[in-house]
């Protein structure tokens, strides 16, 4: 090679391995990941400028920061076309503002200028101040070179003399580039009915999604994806982001009237003050973006994999979720000690590896009025304590796992008798109850220790591997009246902040225990909890039908293995029946459970239900951490199918279950992806239902010519487990 083309390549390289590239001629900053480039600019101005997000670049001193606008009229001032990458609120700018104060004197002017940055490794940080007073923010980003991410948040500092109110601090504004036509794909839902797809047209004004329910909420999920408009599964440009959040959060995603796009996300500005004093910081929650050039199916699985190996407590090295049995549905507030080891003793016999004994083993639970809030054990139910039951568990070599709902407590119970005051309340207002509960207030320091004082005693009093954390409703009248009265309303924060300081104590202490993240099914999903946690429970509604959409909606965002999936018995919720076969082929695509009464289940059953846990041991690696193709969609099909090709492309499997056939037509043939074209693999149903005879296919005929599977009547279903040869 010619010496000259030689060194460009060779500076080409140096220069893509550079996560973070700075250029001191233009001013700019270029930061790279495998699958995307992110780039600023300094205007002369001293304003930090968004100038590109898309496929990757690879040389910063191609870029300039632009110059500034022209105002267009006195309605339309220059602030306004410019794509600013950290906006305060302050000048002309009528835009979603990232942060916005009020000074003790009134003013509530702040215009943001570039200070300093600091680049370590992946790391860069960006010092911003405003034009007078030292109110600084330093915006903190970090890139995941291999993973196509980029993390975003932000430390705003009173470095004043004088007391501030932060009045909306965001995490991050992601600037699309300029354009129209874009597409936003977001998830809605409520109780029961979580995690449903929505895609609609962009249009100039604002969509917010959020919650100012105190917890991330059933009814959006802090997770958006905005498409160029003709993007599909596999092809088309997605720009995506999921916030990590606990608490009340806010999206914004705003069109201008002059073509640009823009998302705004962080802490929900809604009933929202946080004052600083000279000195104080307030951290905002990360917001973590990347884009795909090709489609959604890219996007989800850059996210899926990012959240097992950089978000999930031990990461890449984190065991495979056990097959789990949860006691609710079968006994609900039912349980007793006999109950309980019959159960054990049938699970045992299916395979299951952990027992996880739900509500009602505690004070006087016997239903949902009384008795949250005394954690100590029933004696009517459990004469000799739980260590009768865990020893039990532990002898038929299954784990054991306990229900809590630490953050509640029953107007009926000890604990509320003896600290009406711990409550979150405005005094002299009523105090609404949900399900018959109201909520401590976590943000409280007494609080805090008391809740981490109970959970820490009964990890170490039992051998409990694993909490499942309940969480079943959602704030109201959110008053703090031991605090200062401008204060209050940091409880909104405060709470989070102490609900992850409970769980990162509770793990650092017992480095074994395993914790599940339950909102009444699917109220508390975001990525800062997720890094404390390692389950969740998706849903309240185990109907397989309905389960369709919940879990295609929840793997947009988040990966099969954190999503807990249990088998029921039949007629669920909406009084549908299914096979049992078509449940457990549903609740197999994520971390498989059974919560079924098994008393109840005849041989045939039990025969069944071994079988299928045995199939699932054989494809858990590849289900819970292999790459998602999501080939036909449960709200345009009636076959749904997913496929899962596990890490090494040694294994794949596919899922195919149809809710209805129509006309007596046969279930559409099934183009496989993301296999070995060249390669050969051993092709089997579970439960025989492929068409094809052949036992080896050709990784190019599967992709290119597909599979038929024999799938008949209502809610039949397969999954089809294919080995390279
Ligand atoms: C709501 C959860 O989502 C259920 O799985 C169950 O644990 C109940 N709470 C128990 O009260």
């Amino acid at each position: 090679m010619h010496r000259a083309a030689a060194l460009l390549l060779l500076s080409v390289f140096t220069l893509a391995a550079q996560s973070i590239q700075y250029s001191d001629s233009g001013k700019t900053w270029l930061l790279n990941t495998r699958q995307s480039s992110y780039a600023m600019g300094l205007g002369a101005d001293g304003a930090l400028r968004h100038l590109y997000w898309g496929a990757p670049l690879w040389r910063s001193d191609d870029l300039t920061a632009p110059p500034p606008r022209r105002d267009i009229s006195s309605f339309d001032p220059r602030q306004m076309l410019e794509a600013e990458e950290f906006p305060g609120w302050g000048g002309p700018r009528y835009y979603e503002p990232a942060l916005k104060i009020t000074r003790d004197n009134g003013n509530r002017d702040l215009v943001l200028r570039y200070v300093s940055h600091r680049i370590a490794g992946n790391d860069l940080d960006i010092v911003l101040k405003d034009l007078n007073d030292p109110i600084e923010v330093t915006l903190h980003y970090r890139v995941y070179p291999d993973y196509g991410i980029l993390r975003r948040s932000a430390t705003i500092r009173n470095a004043t003399q004088r007391a501030l109110t932060v009045e909306s601090a965001q995490s991050a504004t992601w600037n699309l580039p300029p354009g129209e036509g874009y597409q936003l794909t977001y998830l809605t839902g409520r109780w029961a009915a979580e995690t449903q797809v929505n895609h609609e047209p962009i249009h100039e004004g604002q969509k917010v999604l959020e919650s100012r329910k105190g917890h991330t909420s059933h009814n959006f999920n802090p997770w958006f994806a905005i498409d160029s408009g003709d993007a599909g599964e596999e092809h088309g440009s997605v720009w995506f982001g999921a916030l990590g959040w606990s608490g009340n959060w806010r999206i914004s995603i705003e069109q201008t009237p002059y073509r640009q796009v823009r998302v705004t996300g962080g802490l929900n500005s809604f009933d929202f003050s946080y004052p600083l004093k000279p000195g104080e910081t307030l951290e905002t929650p990360p917001f973590f973006g990347g884009f795909s050039a090709a489609g959604f199916g890219p996007a989800s699985r850059m996210l899926h994999r990012f959240t097992r190996e950089q978000i999930l407590p031990g990461g890449a090295t984190s065991r495979l979720r056990p097959v789990l049995y949860n006691s609710w549905e079968a006994t609900t507030f039912a349980v007793n000690e006999q109950g309980q080891k019959d159960l054990a003793g049938k699970a045992a016999k299916l395979g299951v590896e952990m027992f996880v004994m739900d509500d009602g083993w505690f004070g006087a639970r016997n239903n949902d009025r009384a008795g949250l809030g005394d954690w100590t054990v029933n004696p009517q139910k459990f004469p000799q304590g739980l260590k009768g039951l865990i020893d039990h568990v532990t002898s038929l070599k299954m784990d054991f796992g306990l229900w809590v709902e630490p953050e509640m407590v029953n107007a009926n119970s000890d604990l509320y008798r003896a600290h009406p005051d711990w409550v979150i309340n405005f005094p002299g207002r009523p105090r609404s109850e949900l399900r018959n509960q109201m909520i401590l207030n976590l943000a409280r320091a007494d609080v805090k220790e008391y809740i981490f004082g109970f959970l820490d005693r009964l990890a170490t009093e039992y051998n409990v591997r694993y909490f499942k954390w309940d969480m079943n409703r959602s704030f109201s009248e959110p008053g703090w009246p031991e605090a200062a009265p401008a204060d209050q309303r940091k409880l909104w924060v405060q709470y989070v902040l102490n609900l992850y300081e409970i769980l990162d104590r509770l793990r650092a202490k017992h480095p074994n225990l395993e914790i599940e993240s339950c909102s009444g099914g699917g109220g508390r999903i975001d990525l800062s909890i997720l890094q404390r946690i390692d389950e969740v429970w998706p849903s309240d509604n185990t109907d397989a039908f309905d389960r369709q959409r919940i879990q295609e909606g929840f793997s947009m965002a988040y990966p099969a293995k954190i999503m807990s999936a249990w088998v029921t018995d039949v007629p669920n919720m909406n009084t549908r029946s299914t096979p049992l076969a078509f449940r457990f082929l549903t609740a197999m695509q994520g971390a498989l459970g059974v919560g079924s009464n098994l008393n109840k289940f005849s041989e045939a059953d039990s025969a069944l239900a071994a079988g299928m846990i045995a199939a699932y041991k054989r494809i858990r690696a590849t289900v819970q951490t292999g790459d998602l193709f999501r080939l036909a969609s449960p709200r345009t099909n009636d076959v749904t199918v997913n496929q899962y090709v596990a890490a090494d492309g040694k294994q794949a499997v596919v899922f195919a279950l149809r809710h209805s056939q129509q006309y007596n037509t046969a279930a559409p043939t099934i183009r496989l992806r993301g296999l070995d074209a060249r390669a050969l693999y051993k092709v089997e149903s579970v439960n025989n239902k492929l068409v094809e005879r052949q036992p080896q296919l050709s990784g190019a005929y599967l992709m290119q010519v597909g599979l038929n599977v024999n799938l008949r009547g209502d809610f039949d279903g397969t999954a089809i487990i294919l080995e390279r040869q």
